[in-house]
C-alpha cells in the first residue's frame, strides 16, 4: 500500500456536546446527536515518510502552529496506542473555512484516524475508529460513519464506552436539507476547548441544561425515526437554546454571535411564524445552520442571502459513509 486518501464529512449537532468530564481523553459530560453534512468535506492523503519525522500540509498553505500541533499530538497518540514507529506524510484540505465554527476538526480528525488505521492495516472497527478520532477532537468521533449519529457519553473512566454510532443512514430522510449560513469565516477567538472549560466551571445554568438535554435525547430519536420535522426542529432549538444560555451565563460571558447571526436567527423565526417549516442551530461560532426541506430551501436561501453580513450559504444533504481510496 503506497498511499491512502480518505474523504470524511463534518457534522452539526441537534443535541449538543459542550463540556468534558475528562479533558485528556475527550470524554463528554453528555451524549450528543448529529447530522453529517455531505457538502462539508475533508480530504486527507497519507503516505509513509522516508524521514524520521511527520510532514503535514494543511489547506495547501502556511498554517497556524497550533492547528498543526494538534495534528502532530494526535499522530503521536496513534503511534503510542498501537505501538507503531513509522512517520507519515499527510496532506489534508477542507472544502470550507477551517476553524470558523464549521466543524472542520470533526471531519479532519475522523479522516486522520481512518487514514492512519488503514495505512497501517490495523483493521479497526467503527467503534474503535470513533474512540481514536474522539481523542483528536470530541466531535470527530461522530464523523466516522456518515448519516445521523449518536455519540454515547459513556461512563467508564478509560473512555472505552464513549463512542459514536449511526442511527439512520443518508437515505432515511432524503427531503431533509441543512443550509450553512456563513457569516464570518475568520478564526474564532475562544477555542471550543477553553469555552467548554469556562462554561462547565463557571456557568450556574450548565447543570440544568445537562439534565434537560438527557430528556431531549430520549425524545428526538423516535421523532427522527418518524421523520416528524416539527418535533425534531423544536427539540433541536431547545437544546441549542440551553447550551447558549449556559455559555452566556458563564464568566466571562461567551457570546460567539455577531449582529448578522442575530438577524439571521430572527429571520428564520419570522419565516416559521409565516408557515415555513424551518429551524436553526449554531455552534461555537457566528455561523447559523438551518434545518429545512428541499422544496423550501431556495426561498429560505434567497431570504437569508439578502441580509448584510451573510457571506455565503452552503446547501447540504445528509452525508453517506466516508470514502477510502488505496493505491
Ligand atoms: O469540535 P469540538 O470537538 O471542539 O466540539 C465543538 C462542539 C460544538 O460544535 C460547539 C457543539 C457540538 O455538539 O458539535
Amino acid at each position: 500500500m503506497k498511499s491512502v486518501t480518505v474523504r470524511t464529512n463534518a457534522n452539526i449537532s441537534l443535541i449538543k456536546y459542550w463540556g468534558k468530564r475528562d479533558e485528556k481523553l475527550f470524554l463528554p459530560t453528555k451524549s450528543s446527536l448529529i447530522i453529517t453534512l455531505d457538502a462539508l468535506a475533508t480530504t486527507t492523503t497519507l503516505e509513509y515518510s522516508s524521514q524520521p519525522h511527520d510532514a503535514i500540509t494543511l489547506n495547501w498553505q502556511p498554517h497556524s502552529q497550533s492547528s498543526v500541533q494538534k495534528i502532530i499530538d494526535f499522530i503521536h497518540l496513534f503511534r503510542t496506542t498501537y505501538s507503531i514507529s513509522d512517520h507519515f506524510v499527510i496532506k489534508t484540505h477542507n472544502n470550507f473555512p477551517t476553524g470558523a465554527g464549521l466543524a472542520s476538526s470533526s471531519s479532519g480528525f475522523a479522516a486522520l484516524a481512518i487514514g492512519l488505521a488503514t495505512l497501517c492495516r490495523l483493521n479497526l472497527s467503527q467503534r474503535e475508529l470513533s474512540i481514536l478520532a474522539r481523542q483528536g477532537s470530541g466531535s470527530a468521533s461522530r464523523s466516522i460513519t456518515g448519516g445521523i449519529v449518536i455519540w454515547h457519553k459513556g461512563e467508564l473512566p478509560d473512555g472505552t464506552d464513549s463512542y459514536a454510532e449511526q442511527l439512520f443512514d443518508e437515505h432515511h430522510w432524503p427531503e431533509l436539507r441543512i443550509l450553512v449560513v456563513v457569516i464570518n469565516d475568520a478564526t474564532k477567538k475562544i477555542s471550543s476547548r477553553d469555552g467548554m472549560r469556562i462554561t462547565t466551571t463557571t456557568s450556574p445554568s450548565y447543570g440544568q441544561w445537562l439534565k434537560t438535554s438527557e430528556k431531549r435525547m430520549v425524545e428526538i430519536i423516535p421523532a427522527l425515526a418518524a421523520k416528524d420535522f416539527l418535533h425534531v426542529g423544536h427539540i433541536a432549538e431547545q437544546d441549542w437554546s440551553g447550551m447558549h444560555t449556559s455559555m452566556l451565563d458563564a464568566s466571562p460571558c461567551l457570546d460567539y454571535w455577531t449582529t448578522t447571526s442575530y438577524i439571521v436567527m430572527d429571520t428564520i423565526r419570522a419565516l416559521r411564524t409565516k408557515g415555513t417549516p424551518v429551524f436553526f442551530t449554531t455552534e461555537a461560532g457566528p455561523n447559523v445552520k438551518v434545518l429545512c426541506f428541499h422544496n423550501n430551501a431556495s426561498l429560505i436561501k434567497q431570504t437569508l442571502a439578502s441580509i448584510p453580513g451573510v457571506i455565503s450559504i452552503i446547501e447540504s444533504t445528509v452525508a453517506g459513509k466516508p470514502s477510502i481510496t488505496v493505491t
